[in-house]
């Protein structure tokens, strides 16, 4: 299904209300939650893990989305599944071995995700592909909320073209904005992650990114 996704990312939502939270991005309409774990040594920021993960997971109604910056990440896989991710995405800058952790993340019971930084070409997944349900695209450097979007256009169309028919999802992190998000899409990427324009000042403020103006494109 290649329809425009909306995944709002709980980074820029109130961390003292989680559940009325995603709540409130679901009653709105989003497709999936996208939930950030950083470690501060992957990326300069820390922010939750399993244990909140695990906490999340009887809110979400949809998909839970989770998206790792840490390494290493073999050793929490587990603790994410029994957590209940849905989708569970691992940076292929992380560690050696990108294709021995997607088929432990697979066989964990998860759909397994890879993401790469602007810095790393899309020719580092051209052979995890077919063990790849989702190729996240960063148009940030990780680490958090807010920044300004860093066109990777080219290296979504080239991920677009290199998927051929695989059943494989490209998202998008970073920056997304109603301005940015058709850029993206018109590359051909599927699922859009939002946070700050989404939630500003710990609350669901931009419907406008869902909808009409991003299922129009
Ligand atoms: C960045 C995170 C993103 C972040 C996006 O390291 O992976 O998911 O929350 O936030 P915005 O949409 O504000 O760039
Ligand atoms: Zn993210």
């Amino acid at each position: 299904d290649r329809s425009i996704k909306i995944a709002p990312s709980i980074l820029s939502a109130d961390f003292a209300n989680f559940g009325a939270e995603i709540r409130a991005i679901e009653d709105q309409g989003c497709d999936w939650v996208h939930v950030d774990v950083m470690d501060g040594h992957f990326v300069p920021n820390l922010t939750f893990g399993p244990p909140a993960v695990k906490a999340f997971r009887p809110h979400v109604k949809t998909v839970m989305d989770v998206h790792l910056m840490i390494a290493p990440v073999d050793p929490y896989i587990d603790a994410y599944a029994e957590a209940g991710a849905d989708i569970l995405t691992a940076h292929v800058e992380a560690g050696p071995h990108i294709h021995r952790t997607l088929q432990a993340i697979r066989g964990a019971g998860m759909k397994a995700g890879v993401a790469l930084n602007p810095g790393t070409p899309a020719e580092s997944v051209a052979h995890v592909l077919d063990l790849t349900d989702l190729i996240c695209v960063m148009t940030v450097n990780p680490g958090f909320g807010g920044q300004k979007f860093i066109d990777m256009t080219g290296k979504v169309s080239q991920l677009r073209q290199m998927v051929g028919d695989r059943p494989i999802h490209i998202e998008i992190d970073g920056g997304v904005t109603t301005q940015t998000a058709p850029l993206v899409a018109a590359a051909g990427a599927d699922v859009l992650v939002a946070g700050s324009a989404v939630f500003k000042g710990g609350s669901v403020s931009a419907p406008e990114v869902y909808g009409s103006n991003i299922a129009a494109i």
